[in-house]
């Protein structure tokens, strides 16, 4: 079945450059309505313009689609509401949120100005729920809405240099795993991104041969899949190069530990069985996992 967006309303934050100008192009390349919003800003999120959100607008309304600039900083959540009732009031509802928008201020803990973790933290963290919170009253009231959260695989598996950058792309799991569990009466899937793609943000990172392999563009489909109407929930994907794979948070099977042996030398001595994957239970929520140590200890009894 074709995938479509026709009637739909889309707000893509950062969408004045690389991923999230990709995912805009691609979203109103199949019918849907979008915000193009971006600071307009510096890689490492200094500076402002409205001219990147309206180069892409303009992009998409000379291919024939619809679009609004709009130069809200998602980190402040005034700027957010505004763009909201901005969308509201072209339109009427928004459908689909694409948290997107990203800086980086890398460099090893040591060295990294307290104040740079937080910056970064602010326009990933406090701009992504920011936007949430804009959007998720009329996603419940419409019944319907589809949101992606951007990660990385910084976030996920760890980076050098990125430990401010690395804890609010982790955050984007925490809040998917969360908001699925909320919005899941009211048809609101939520889904987490861990893309890589030659952008400015990669500035200088990606050796010039493999550039053309890591194009925004063959990154866009798997972000239009959990934008739509069968989207799944609560899926990490990944996707770079025309390459999508998944990612899964498990738990090992575990071990129950008798009295006697509950001790730090006994949580030592089987911690390679504490460890073994080769179990892998893939939780539904957290509760889940009180219950399953409640019957394992039960049935040791
Ligand atoms: P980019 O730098 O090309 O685009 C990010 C856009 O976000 C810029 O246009 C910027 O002006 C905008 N932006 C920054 N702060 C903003 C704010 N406060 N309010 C509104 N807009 C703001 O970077 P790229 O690579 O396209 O990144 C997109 C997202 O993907 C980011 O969240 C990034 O962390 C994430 N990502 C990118 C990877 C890559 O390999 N390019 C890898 C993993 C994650």
């Amino acid at each position: 079945m074709t995938i479509r967006f026709d009637g739909r309303v889309a707000i893509v934050t950062g969408a004045g450059n690389g991923l999230g100008r990709s995912h805009a192009l691609g979203l109103a390349a199949r019918g849907a309505k979008v915000v193009v919003n971006d600071l307009g800003g510096a890689r490492d999120g200094n500076g402002g313009s409205l001219l990147a959100a309206e180069a892409v607008a303009k992009e998409i309304r000379d291919l024939g689609g619809e679009a609004i600039a709009n130069g809200a900083n998602v980190a402040v959540y005034e700027e957010v509401e505004a763009m909201f009732a901005q969308a509201k009031a072209a339109w009427g509802r928004v459908d689909i949120l694409i948290a997107n928008a990203g800086i980086l201020r890398d460099a090893s803990f040591s060295k990294m100005p307290l104040s740079d973790f937080w910056t970064v933290m602010d326009v990933h963290v406090k701009g992504t729920v920011n936007c949430l919170k804009a959007v998720w009253e009329t996603m419940r009231e419409q019944k319907y809405g589809r949101i992606i959260l951007t990660s990385s695989a910084s976030g996920i598996y760890g980076n050098f240099g990125q430990s401010n950058y690395g804890a609010a792309k982790a955050a984007m799991v925490g809040l998917m795993n969360v908001l699925h569990q909320e919005g899941q009466k009211v048809d609101i899937r939520v889904n987490v991104l861990a893309p890589t793609a030659a952008t400015r943000m990669t500035e200088g990172l990606i050796p010039p041969n493999v550039q053309p392999l890591l194009a925004p563009e063959t990154v866009t489909p798997g972000v239009l899949f959990l934008a739509s109407e069968q989207a799944p929930s609560k899926v990490i994907l990944g996707a770079g190069c025309g390459v999508f794979a998944r990612s899964y948070i498990y738990e090992t099977e575990g071990v129950y530990l008798p009295e006697e042996e509950r001790t730090p030398e006994g949580v030592a001595a089987h911690f390679e069985a504490i460890s073994d994957p080769s179990v892998q239970h893939v939780l539904e929520g957290a509760t889940q996992q009180t219950m399953r140590f409640v019957t394992k200890a039960s049935a040791a009894h």
